[in-house]
């Protein structure tokens, strides 16, 4: 290295050693942040952490310090709760205090704030309301969100029929299908499984998520003072980003030209209705650029979620022949084989409506939740945490609490049963987090899970293609997500 290289990295070193010291030293001054292990300069606490499985670091973490305590990322100060009361109490007891998105360093480099998912403050606010309103059913045509789901099922099961019983890798046909609902949603149309541009999107809906979940993301999320660099890392995440923002854009541009403000058929539809009622209003927080970053976050939000949801079920049901018999029987009793599925017959089916909870609770898809960050200085217990701190609301401490579900590494439907075999609710079951921020898409996911999965099981028979008993079901690295292994299946129609 060069005298000017070298130069410029005692400097930058030095100003990273200032922030991190003046960070330090305002907590400590206050004297009142939770407890936690003393960071080193410029690294943080990132040496305690196995970044491999996150979840089991976390939890040795709050058996010495308790349920609240403090990291730091690098520089950045982070606040990780840890099991259900202290959840509760700050995302539903003082749910405007903790509802701005917490940093992550690779959304706020590329994202910039933008959209439903990322957005913060009045924008965030009222895209949301639009959003729910609108994914609720309401303006969006005559044909239901139920009904869209129902025929993407459909197509589903007409897709696993063309395997013929062979043994299949099924990540392409289930990412297929709640990709196509998001479609149906965003702009009225679905594509059929082969179409070239239907299996791009999907791929870089994947490439996302890979991305996302890979070392260097980590590296680049958990140590931002060193994100200079891993150049590569910002670059893949920004081309992904704009081709997806892209394809979203060419179907506004399409709606723009035959919009009908009085016969909205879809989400793009509706939005563009709303923007003309407030083109008048110099503050409205209705623009192009926040449309298309909501589509956006529908597509990368709504697909790789349910589907790996949908991919870890049919695994944990191909290992468990005695609970696919029993979802067979039920289905038989209460739908039969003339009929589809429909989300009504939900209250009749105690055990499938328990399989599904059962599934989402083993999967735990998100197990450290999206950051949070608090909106104003505010206490947490005994404890003091000033205005924009971030804040790791875990999700699996409480998926898996030992009280709430004996043996919870076991997957076991009767978590959500009661002993007369009625369905149980649970307050612990919160894979969709709880509070202000919480998934925008939990109703439309709960409707397609159980609407997915019954058609599946109405239509055939999981077959494993050696023994069930020697099927692994836990995910290698657990980062961000939770992501299935890969395993194949047969489908043998019924
Ligand atoms: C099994 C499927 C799904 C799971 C497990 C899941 C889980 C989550 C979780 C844990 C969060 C973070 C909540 C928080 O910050 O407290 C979230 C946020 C979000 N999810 Fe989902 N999700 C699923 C499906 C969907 C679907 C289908 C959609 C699309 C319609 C969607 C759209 C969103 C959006 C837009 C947010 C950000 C909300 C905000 O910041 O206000 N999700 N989801």
């Amino acid at each position: 290295m060069d005298l000017w290289g070298l130069t410029t990295l005692i400097l930058l070193a030095g100003v990273l050693l200032l922030i991190f010291l003046s960070q330090w030293s305002q907590g400590l001054k206050r004297g009142k942040l939770p407890p936690g292990p003393t960071p080193l300069p410029f690294l943080g606490n990132i040496l305690q952490l196995d970044l491999k499985d996150m979840t089991a670091s976390f939890s040795q973490l709050a058996e010495k310090y308790g349920p609240i305590y403090t990291l730091y990322f690098g520089s950045q100060r982070i606040v990780v709760l840890h099991g259900y009361k202290i959840v509760k109490e700050a995302l539903i007891d003082q749910g405007d205090a903790f509802a701005d998105r917490g940093s992550i360093p690779i959304f706020d480099d590329v994202i910039k704030k933008k959209g439903v998912a990322f957005g913060d403050g009045e924008s965030w606010k009222q895209v949301r309301r639009f959003s729910l309103m609108t994914l609720r059913n309401f303006g969006m045509g005559k044909r239901s969100i139920e009904e869209r789901v129902q025929e993407e099922a459909q197509c589903l099961v007409e897709e696993l029929r063309k395997t013929k019983c062979k043994p299949t890798d099924p990540i392409s046909i289930l990412a297929c299908a709640p990709c196509n609902v998001i479609c149906s949603i965003l702009f009225h149309d679905r594509f059929k499984y082969n179409d070239e541009k239907f299996m791009h999107l999907l791929k870089l809906l994947n490439e996302n998520f890979q991305l996302l979940n890979s070392r260097w993301a980590q590296l680049y999320n958990f140590l931002p003072g060193f994100r200079l660099f891993l150049p590569g890392i910002y670059k893949m995440h920004f081309k992904i980003v704009e081709e997806l923002k892209h394809f979203i854009l060419e179907r506004v541009k399409e709606h723009q030209k035959v919009l009908h403000p009085t016969n909205p058929q879809d989400f793009i539809d509706c939005y563009l209705s709303k923007m003309q009622q407030e083109k008048d209003n110099p503050h409205s927080e209705f623009d192009l650029e926040n449309l298309v970053m909501t589509g956006v976050n529908l597509f990368v939000a709504g697909t790789e979620t349910t589907s790996s949801t949908l991919r870890y079920g049919l695994l944990f049901i191909l290992k468990h022949p005695e609970i696919q018999a029993k979802i067979h029987e039920e289905i038989d009793r209460m739908i039969g084989h003339n009929r589809a599925p429909s989300i009504k017959d939900r209250q009749d089916m105690p055990y499938m409506d328990a399989v599904v909870h059962e599934v989402q609770r083993f999967a735990n898809i998100a197990p450290l939740n999206l950051a949070h960050a608090v909106t104003r200085d505010i206490h947490l217990q005994q404890y003091f945490l000033p205005k924009g701190t971030t804040i790791f609301p875990l999700l699996f401490p409480i998926l898996f609490d030992s009280k709430e579900f004996p043996n919870p590494e076991r997957f076991d439907p009767k978590h959500f049963l009661d002993k007369n075999g009625k369905f149980k609710k649970s307050d612990y079951f919160m894979p969709f987090s709880i509070g202000k921020r919480s998934c925008l898409g939990e109703g439309l996911a709960r409707m397609e899970l159980f609407l997915f999965f019954t058609t599946i099981l109405q239509n055939f028979t999981l077959k494993s293609v050696g023994d069930p008993n020697e099927i692994r079901i836990n995910s290698k690295e657990v980062r961000i997500t939770n992501i299935p292994p890969f395993y194949e299946l047969c489908f043998l129609p019924r």
